[in-house]
């Protein structure tokens, strides 16, 4: 995480704009932002809340206290003394030319210089810039706050350690950055959607398909696959035992069958654009663009935590995040043990409330668990070694109610211990009137992961439950340890 920069300035807070903001801001980065339109400041706020929003459904990992998105009145003001700037304003080049040469001459020397264009060629666009040699292309993808690739291409002045250095920016905050070999337009990425986007509107132009057709065509079928495959690792499956060899044989020669209109594009008449756009406004089916993109998010959060069980594609981006985030997460193990510990605090999210108004109750178990999963990194299992506790049985008791927006806070105290359980009590607060709203009582098992056996924890990690166990040793045990669920007779 040293490499996370502690400002950024970003030129323009459009929908790409707005969503560098959201994946600086929500990765503790300070983010100062320039863009002379009037409603900047609130469509980036409406971005945030969704980017919120997303990054609390895709992990539980503790992220960092969110850094602050602040105005500035001029390019010179947002690039002042910052490690990293972001051009992300419209796509014209003397428009992209002049904001960044005046962000250069701004800017700290050594500040790197990336720009979110989609297709321009960097050589053009670094040339009035001072210190060419800081600047590259970081063409990213929307929503920029959930989609990890960032492409990143130097132009004929960027240095080599300009490339590295913003590869090692957007790592910090969990994207998966591809260094072009050569510069060319486009890119890789747009390339390709270019090609199939000039397919798609062939295929309406002609009325051979409406829009939901193509994008039925994409999502039933090739797009699944391409979240994980890709479209040569798509083809070497499907080539079968024989591999590429077969497939190309195979396929190869229908690549020369007059299939594509690739290089033509179909005349943007007035006819097709009002057919275009009456046709998304009709899949769009009233919902208006926030309430899609929340749609969107929601899917994209379950597909990479899809992946991240397998530890593939995107998935395995999420997955090393997070393990990025929990070793960065402040070490509580070396400070005094408090009694009862106190190790994790959260807030009721929207999403948790039920029915009755109230969070559902497999979220107290939630809660529970993070706390468990907080002891545990206090008390220095080390998942890599192969060492960790399971949960074996849990006994909730539900005493209160927690509401949206409510902060929680957990306490736990260690009941007992020997070399392979861990017998713990939780309990957890509302933290604005300190009341009781539910107690879990744990048994942890502790298990070595290589072999999925108990085991005895090792000398150190006992040595550490011990300590924690003789501070707690004078507290008085809960009165709700130790319950079996019955009606007294
Ligand atoms: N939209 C996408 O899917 C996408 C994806 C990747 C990259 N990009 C690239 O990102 C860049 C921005 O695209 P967008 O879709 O966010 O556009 P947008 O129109 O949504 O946003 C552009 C923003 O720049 C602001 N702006 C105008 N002049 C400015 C100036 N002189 N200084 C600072 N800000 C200024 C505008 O007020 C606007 O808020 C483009 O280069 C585009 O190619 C877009």
């Amino acid at each position: 995480m040293t490499d996370r920069p502690r400002t950024v300035a970003l030129l323009g807070g459009g929908v790409i704009g707005g969503g560098w903001a959201a994946r600086f801001a929500l990765n503790g980065v300070d983010v100062r932002l320039y863009d002379p339109a009037p409603e900047a400041e609130r469509l980036v706020d409406e971005v945030l809340s969704n980017a919120r929003r997303a990054l609390r459904r895709l992990t539980l990992a503790p992220l960092p206290a969110e850094g602050a998105v602040t105005l500035a009145a001029a390019v010179e003001e947002a690039v002042d003394g910052v490690d990293f700037v972001q051009e992300s304003a419209p796509e014209r080049e003397g428009l992209k030319r002049d904001l960044l040469a005046a962000a250069s001459r701004a800017a700290p020397r050594d500040a790197v210089i990336a720009t979110s264009t989609s297709g321009l060629l960097p050589t053009r666009l670094q040339a009035d810039m001072a210190h060419p040699e800081r600047f590259t292309v970081g063409h990213p993808f929307n929503p920029v706050y959930l989609l990890p690739l960032v492409e990143l291409c130097g132009g004929e002045l960027t240095a080599g350690e300009t490339l590295e250095r913003a590869a090692a920016v957007y790592r910090s905050v969990g994207m998966r950055p591809l260094t072009l070999r050569r510069e060319i337009d486009a890119f890789v990425a747009d390339r390709l959607l270019e090609a199939l986007w000039r397919e798609a509107l062939w295929l309406v132009a002609e009325d051979i398909a409406t829009v939901e057709e193509v994008d039925d065509a994409i999502r039933f079928g090739a797009g699944l696959r391409w979240a994980c495959m890709g479209p040569f690792l798509t083809y070497r499956i499907a080539g079968g035992t024989a591999g590429m060899k077969h497939f190309m044989a195979q396929f190869g020669p229908t690549l020369k069958l007059p299939w594509t209109k690739l290089m033509d594009v179909p005349e943007l008449t007035r006819e097709l654009l009002d057919t275009i756009v009456a046709q998304s406004e009709a899949q769009a089916d009233g919902r208006d663009v926030r309430e899609l993109e929340r749609l969107r998010d929601d899917c994209l959060v379950s597909m990479i935590q899809g992946l991240r069980t397998h530890d593939y594609a995107a998935g395995a981006v999420l997955g090393d995040y997070e393990r990025s985030l929990f070793a960065a997460a402040p070490a509580t193990r070396d400070g005094p043990d408090e009694a009862p510990l106190r190790l994790y605090a959260t807030v009721v999210a929207p999403e948790w409330i039920d029915y009755n108004g109230h969070a559902h109750e497999s979220r107290y178990l939630q809660v529970f668990g993070d706390t468990t999963d907080a002891l545990l990194r206090h008390i220095g299992v080390d998942l890599d070694a192969g060492s960790s506790y399971f949960t074996v049985e849990s006994h909730l008791s539900h005493l209160g109610q927690a509401r949206a927006g409510d902060r929680l806070r957990t306490t736990t105290q260690v009941l007992g211990h020997d070399a392979k359980r861990l017998h713990v009590f939780h309990s957890l607060y509302r933290t604005d009137d300190d009341a009781l709203i539910a107690t879990a009582e744990q048994m942890l098992l502790h298990v070595d992961t290589t072999t999925d056996r108990a085991s005895a924890a090792d000398p150190a990690l006992l040595e550490r439950i011990e300590r924690i166990a003789r501070a707690h040793a004078d507290l008085p045990r809960p009165e709700r340890a130790g319950r079996a669920i019955g009606i007294p007779q």
